[in-house]
């Protein structure tokens, strides 16, 4: 989909509100016909026919997301308003797009873009509006505030690379497992995760290709949240674990079929309808049990206390399309 109707005036950004955002210290970005602002609380988005407004630690949080996946599979909602949509090569950025009330009026706005500008956008937008101290990835327990006039940077939070195993963890030449040496220490709601290592016997000749590790306990060293990261890839099957502490800061709408295995505690999700919003489920997920979350939805996870989670992802790229056609169910299995 291009862009709404040209009859839509330009985004009107007030005067006032650009001059705040400049003696707050705060640059303003543009893509298309879009317009960013920030001020000491809010991120403002402008566009041809209104407004929007996001807390911005919630759409710092977000826009993290979508800059460190570079936009992920299928829809991240920083709300149930405002998103992108990645058609990997390109992207829509969207007001109200997947909003019945928004869509039913005609007041929704959709552009795309080239993907790999947008993204710079986007990474430049975090870096000057990520205060020093504020930690995007980090549980809100454990940074500190996103608010107020600009104050220095954290570039170093936000340009932590997603670790992706070629294989698996551990293996020569790939990830290294983590550790008190490396600096990435047992998180203090993980003081109960056993960090035993399992025993490997590998044949004579096998040694580099016969491996195991403690995922529970390489899991608990993580220092972020709501970032899964590919712990091992075979063919398209990408198991990523991760760890979650209060929620996930979007609203995923897949364009295939994705695994939740809840490792250790729990996460409660809200499941409602991908085109709409309307809520349809909460799921309860304790440790054990596993879901496959449909094609046809988004959700948002909660944890009241750090737990680990599995997100099992098909990468396989004709997915979204025979999803899309009808071809496939959106569901993966019948009883
Ligand atoms: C998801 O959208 O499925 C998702 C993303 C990040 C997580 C967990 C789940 O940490
Ligand atoms: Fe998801």
């Amino acid at each position: 989909m291009s862009a709404a109707p040209a009859t839509k005036p330009r985004a009107a950004v007030s005067k006032a509100s650009k001059a705040k955002a400049k003696s707050l210290g705060y640059k303003s970005f543009t893509a298309g016909n879009f317009k960013f602002e920030r001020d000491e609380y809010f991120a403002h988005i402008y566009y041809p026919g209104g407004r929007h407004i996001i807390p911005v630690d919630a759409y710092l949080r977000s826009l993290m997301r979508d800059v460190g996946w570079g936009f992920f599979y299928g829809t991240v909602n920083f709300d149930n308003v405002f998103g992108t949509i990645n058609h990997y090569g390109t992207v829509e950025m969207f007001i109200g797009l997947l909003n019945e009330a928004y869509k039913s009026t005609g007041r929704h706005y959709v552009e795309t873009f080239d993907a790999k500008k947008l993204k710079k956008t986007f990474e430049d937008m975090l870096g000057d509006w990520t205060n020093a101290g504020f930690d995007p990835y980090a549980a809100p327990n454990e940074t500190g505030k996103a608010f107020g006039p600009k104050k220095g940077s954290n570039l170093k939070a936000i340009q932590r690379q997603r670790m992706v195993a070629r294989r698996m963890v551990g293996l020569p030449g790939d990830l290294p497992m983590r550790s008190d040496k490396n600096g990435m220490k047992v998180n203090p709601q993980f003081k109960d995760v056993p960090q035993d290592k399992p025993e490997i016997h590998a044949e004579k000749g096998f040694e580099k290709e016969v491996h195991a590790f403690n995922m529970f306990a390489y899991t608990s060293r993580s220092d972020v949240t709501w970032n899964p990261s590919v712990v091992s890839n075979v063919k398209d099957s990408q198991f990523c674990a991760t760890t979650e502490e209060h929620m996930l800061p979007i609203g995923h709408g897949n364009d295939r079929v994705e695994w939740f295995i809840q490792v250790c505690d729990e996460i409660i999700w809200d499941i409602d309808d991908g085109q709409t919003g309307r809520p349809l489920a909460k799921v309860v997920m304790k440790a054990g049990d596993v879901a496959a979350m449909p094609s046809n939805i988004r959700h948002k996870g909660y944890s009241p206390k750090r737990s680990i989670l599995i997100v099992w992802e098909n990468n396989d790229g004709s997915l979204p399309d025979r999803h899309a056609s009808g071809e496939l169910k959106p569901y993966p299995v019948e009883f």
